[in-house]
């Protein structure tokens, strides 16, 4: 077969693929061969970019940077819905229907999900997605192709028969809540602003300039109407969205064609009760007639079609009086503030407590002790406080300069930061993870002490900071569950054994904030000895060419707190390794070998990765070739891995590509 051939029929199996995920939610083929398959691609679209194509489906992992968005006008407008608040104004609005049509005329109806996201148009011209834009003000919408081709949902080609020569099709972009929280968790541990909820999150993701970080949020898109078309007469909204489909087009499997208005309220009444049971927030239902030609009787009103109409769900909404703002300090250390709240019912729930996020929070709410506030169960269950109602306390909160459950220092590491944090490594709350991390394969490598293990030693107070793992005794260990004679042996040579890991690893089990591996390393080889490291200033630090000022600046908070310095202390009486190896150039795993990188690395930059082999003696090359030692291949790696296997040269992984770094043993 021609490559030309190739990479066609590579992209007819993926947009296969596509359709019978998205559309079809019928799967053949797993994750990772669908990730196999686009891979495959993306190598021969690489070595061959003469063949390179807009609508490739290699696209969706998005790429270029753009300056700024530009504007679309739309032929058809994009209008809203009008609402309706309870069953009664839903039955108001059937009768409305009715009276504007004749007497006794039959009238069917669809009842859609109400999709809480961000409504977009996609424009399809002779079967290509053309454009892709926002809603805008309805009549101009901003072009936001490139992210809306990240959407793996989004065909970028039609499919199947009778497709119209020109299409706009409306529908709603979105996130999974599971998606959104993973979002909001990753960017609390960089210290970014969190997002409100799935749809803040998604329309701040379709306005993102590159859409390479785009791709990677997972967003997802139901159609649900159409603009303007050219194309073979429609006659139902139901056989519309079954013809989506059929085109490759997914739309929410959950609509209902309904014979009889009692039915639509009954199947409104049905997704009230069930919508936490869906991955994606809905806020309500959309009903719309269902024959088309009954709708352009009905027409529009200047701002929505009389044919269709948005049910909303009931707000689950209360006021209550905010009687006290506690704080919570969480795994990460970040101090959470809550309000302590006058119990309320709020949907069939009785809430006392309710998170205030952070402080930014506390400050835009302009919120005090004694407040009357509006407090709401949004999409998700946990309830959050909307704003105050009643500025009737005086008692301002506070941002703790301490830790409230160990008296540490509490920072905000960053100006632009939104969390305050303890940073004291011993702090209770924090102690569990901090002694995971400390223990993990990574960083000391203690075989034994998992999850269950450093429970029960925190219970029985055997574990009260990382020294202590050093004293531990027989006897002692003989009171955890499960631990008999053999696993007790082996977990404490595990223990001895840590002492001589390289002072790398130790530096990066500490779990400084910032300091990953890759950092660690960096500083170990710098300062070669812990002494050299606790004594540095903040200008030492900031001098070294990887370490940047935020991490320096972590670096120097953390060794100045007592705490930190009794534990250095502990841990050097307990006789752990506090020197760098430090290998003589030319002595080293990597001396006189060649290696060449291909692909993204997670953990470090290009440059960083060749600057790190050079300096273990190693010379970082661009090709591969005969005399190539060993290929480093990261994510997406591109012709380079290719070459490599054609000439049989070893090819390692970016976590092999860390040990050999780190122990300096290839
Ligand atoms: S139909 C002319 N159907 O709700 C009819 N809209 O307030 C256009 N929405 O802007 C809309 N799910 O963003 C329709 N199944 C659905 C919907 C839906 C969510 C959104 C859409 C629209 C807003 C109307």
């Amino acid at each position: 077969m021609t490559t030309r051939k190739q990479i066609e029929s590579l992209r007819e199996k993926i947009r296969e693929h596509d359709y019978k995920y998205y559309v079809l939610s019928m799967p053949e083929i797993s994750d990772q061969e669908y990730d196999g398959l686009m891979r495959r691609l993306k190598v021969l679209e690489d070595a061959h970019p003469q063949y390179k194509s807009a609508d490739s489906p290699t696209v969706r992992v998005g790429g270029g940077i753009l300056r700024g968005f530009k504007t679309v006008r739309y032929r058809q407008k994009m209008l809203s819905l009008d609402n309706a608040y309870s069953f009664d104004e839903l039955k108001d609005w059937e009768e409305r229907v009715h009276k504007n049509l004749k007497k006794g005329e039959m009238v069917e109806y669809v009842a859609e999900l109400k999709m809480d996201g961000v409504s977009a148009n996609l424009t399809y011209e002779k079967e290509r997605l053309s454009v892709a834009a926002t809603r805008g003000d309805g009549q101009t919408g901003e072009d936001v192709t490139s992210n809306i081709k990240t959407i793996r949902a989004v065909p970028l080609v039609l499919r199947g028969r009778g497709i119209p020569e020109f299409i706009e099709v409306r529908g709603e972009v979105f996130m999974d809540r599971e998606e959104f929280t993973q979002l909001n968790k990753e960017r609390e541990k960089c210290g970014e602003v969190l997002f409100a909820n799935p749809r803040n999150s998604t329309s701040g993701s379709l306005k993102l300039l590159d859409s390479g970080i785009v791709s990677r949020r997972r967003l997802k898109f139901f159609a649900y109407s159409l603009g303007e078309y050219k194309g073979e007469r429609i006659l139902t909204q139901g056989g519309f969205l079954k013809k989506l489909n059929d085109w490759g087009i997914p739309t929410n499997p959950n609509s209902k064609l309904c014979r009889t208005f009692d039915e639509v309220i009954a199947y409104c009444r049905l997704w009230q009760e069930k919508r936490q049971k869906l991955p994606y927030d809905i806020d309500g239902m959309v009903i719309k007639v269902n024959d088309i030609k009954q709708q352009e009787r009905l027409g529009f009103t200047l701002k929505s079609p009389r044919w269709a109409l948005a049910y909303k769900f009931p707000a689950r909404q209360a006021t209550t009086e905010v009687l006290k703002v506690n704080y919570n300090v969480g795994r990460t250390g970040v101090i959470t503030p809550t309000a302590e709240l006058k119990p309320v019912e709020c949907a069939g729930v009785i809430i006392k407590n309710v998170t205030l996020h952070n402080f930014d929070e506390i400050k835009r709410l302009r919120l005090k002790v004694g407040d009357r506030v509006l407090i709401e169960r949004a999409g998700d269950v946990i309830p959050k406080v909307v704003k105050v109602t009643g500025h009737w306390g005086r008692k301002a909160v506070v941002i703790p300069k301490n830790c409230p459950e160990c008296s540490g220092k509490v920072v905000k590491e960053k100006e632009e930061d939104v969390a305050y944090r303890c940073i004291n490594p011993s702090c209770p709350a924090q102690l569990e993870r901090g002694l995971l991390h400390f223990a993990s394969r990574s960083a000391m490598d203690i075989e034994g002490m998992g999850e269950s293990a450093v429970a029960q030693l925190l219970n029985l107070g055997l574990v009260k900071n990382f020294a202590d793992i050093y004293r531990l005794t027989d006897r002692e260990l003989s009171k955890l569950e499960l631990f008999k004679e053999k696993k007790i042996r082996n977990l404490l040579s595990a223990v001895q054994k840590s002492k001589q890991q390289s002072l790398s690893r130790l530096i990066y089990a500490l779990g400084i904030r910032h300091v990953g591996e890759k950092a660690a390393f960096v500083l170990a080889r710098h300062f070669k000895a812990m002494d050299n490291l606790v004594s540095a200033k903040f200008e030492d630090l900031d001098s070294i060419y990887e370490i940047g000022s935020v991490m320096a600046r972590s670096i120097i908070d953390y060794f100045s707190q007592g705490s930190t310095k009794k534990l250095i202390d502990g841990l050097r009486q307990r006789g752990l390794n506090f020197k760098e190896r430090v290998f003589e150039s030319g002595h080293t795993a990597l001396s006189g070998k060649t290696v060449v990188f291909t692909g993204e690395l997670k953990e470090y930059a290009r440059s960083q990765a060749e600057e790190l082999v050079r300096r273990l003696g190693a010379n970082a090359s661009s090709a591969v070739s005969k005399n190539t030692d060993f290929v480093v291949a990261g994510e997406n790696p591109g012709s380079k891995y290719d070459q490599a296997r054609k000439l049989g040269v070893k090819i390692i992984d970016e976590k092999k590509f860390s040990a050999i770094i780190r122990d300096g043993s290839a």
